[in-house]
């Protein structure tokens, strides 16, 4: 017994120096030249595949991806922050990108074995070791959809064509395939002042906003353009759609609670009204778009976003039918 003992430990140190070994010695070949060794990679591929299958949200949870400005909208986002790895559809990435250990897959290649569900929990998490990154912001579900519903629109073969940015690209032609293009979930910046867009810039570029298509978007462009974009965006006109105009009976519930609130709610326009003055203390919301009004404002209820303390505790009480209701309101034409 003692003796099995004394083996089982002799053994047991022996390996730990073996691995002490590799680690200090440099032993172990990190070359991605040189690969996996064999078997590594289906070892490695076959517990990426069981981990995404244990951890996917259920299918229930899926929204409607089948929406023309939601594609649209994650395409967008596709163009500059997936293209460098994994090609615009029918087209390659890079040579220096297929020397990847493990390559990106090209997209068709990517999307085609996984349900949405599963492109979902990858997009938002990433792959650690694989170079595949998670989603830059936390709590933005509403914009790995977007992502996903593109990727959904691809293995469907009715993907979008993809604005795709060159060297010669100008920033504003770069912010102009979102804005002004797009509509849903992405805002009107007509209707704000060049003060307003500007302090947003800076917030998403800090992470005080966390919104991971638009921190894409103002680290693609460099800094000391972005006071400039916050003027031309503020003069430019607007025009892309939205949802449908709602029933007049939200409009009206809509209304009288922007107006009035209730006994949790405070009412919205004592801030983003007009006052005597001419000046308010919040953003103008009236002409803004339906569907990116719904998705702030359930940022602002669930704490998401919190980077005005006042705009939280405002939003804090909402339910999901004020919101549509508010929303309905502010983007009546
Ligand atoms: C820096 C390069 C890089 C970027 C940028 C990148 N990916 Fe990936 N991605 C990878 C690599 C590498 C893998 C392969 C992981 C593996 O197979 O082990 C991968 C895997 C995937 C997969 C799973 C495919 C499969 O079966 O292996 C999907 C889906 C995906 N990426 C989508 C995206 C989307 C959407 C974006 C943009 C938001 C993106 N990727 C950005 C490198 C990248
Ligand atoms: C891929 C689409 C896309 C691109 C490209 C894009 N945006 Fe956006 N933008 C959005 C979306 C979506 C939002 C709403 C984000 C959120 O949830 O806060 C937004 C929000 C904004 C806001 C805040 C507006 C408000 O009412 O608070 C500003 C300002 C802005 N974008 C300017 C720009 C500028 C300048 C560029 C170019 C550097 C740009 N955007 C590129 C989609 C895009
Ligand atoms: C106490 C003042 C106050 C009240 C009350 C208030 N808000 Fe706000 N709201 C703000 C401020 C300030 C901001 C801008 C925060 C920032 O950018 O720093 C804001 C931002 C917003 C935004 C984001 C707009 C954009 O373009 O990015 C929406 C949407 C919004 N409020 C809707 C509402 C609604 C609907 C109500 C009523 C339920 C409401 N607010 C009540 C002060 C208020």
């Amino acid at each position: 017994m003692r003796a099995v003992l004394l083996t089982m430990a002799a053994l047991a140190a022996l390996g730990l120096t073996g691995a002490v070994a590799v680690v200090a010695l440099g032993l172990y070949n990190v070359s991605a030249v040189a690969g996996h060794l064999p078997g590594v990679s289906w070892v490695l591929h076959t517990t990426f595949r069981n981990s995404v299958w244990l951890r996917a949200p259920s299918e229930e949870e899926v929204p409607e991806l089948d929406d023309a400005e939601l594609i649209a909208l994650g395409a967008g986002h596709y163009a500059t922050a997936c293209v460098p790895c994994h090609g615009a559809p029918g087209q390659e990435a890079s040579a220096t990108m297929q020397a990847m250990v493990p390559e990106p897959p090209q997209i068709e290649e990517a999307v085609a074995h996984w349900e949405a569900n599963e492109l979902f929990w990858i997009v938002e998490n990433g792959i650690k070791m694989t170079g595949m990154p998670g989603w830059p912001a936390e709590g933005r579900d509403d914009e790995v959809w977007a992502v996903v519903a593109y990727l959904v629109s691809v293995q469907g073969e009715v993907a979008p064509e993809l604005e795709l940015q060159t060297g010669g690209s100008e920033p504003e032609e770069y912010c102009a395939s979102c804005h002004g293009e797009v509509g849903g979930q992405v805002p009107r910046l007509d209707l704000l002042s060049a003060e307003y867009l500007e302090a947003q810039l800076q917030a998403y570029r800090s992470g005080k906003r966390p919104s991971g298509i638009m921190a894409q978007a103002v680290t693609s462009v460099p800094e000391e353009r972005l006071s400039e974009l916050a003027t031309h965006f503020a003069e430019t006109a607007d025009e892309a759609g939205d949802a449908p105009v709602a029933s007049a009976e939200l409009v009206v519930k809509g209304e009288a609670l922007a107006r009035e609130g209730t006994r949790d709610v405070p009412t919205c326009l004592a801030c983003h009204g007009e006052r005597e003055d001419g000046r308010r203390k919040g953003p103008v919301l009236d002409g803004q778009r339906r569907g990116f009004l719904e998705v702030q404002l359930t940022l602002w209820r669930d704490g998401v976003y919190a980077y005005d303390p006042l705009m939280h505790a405002a939003a804090r009480d909402l339910s999901n039918e004020d919101i549509e209701a508010l929303a309905a309101y502010f983007a009546r034409r």
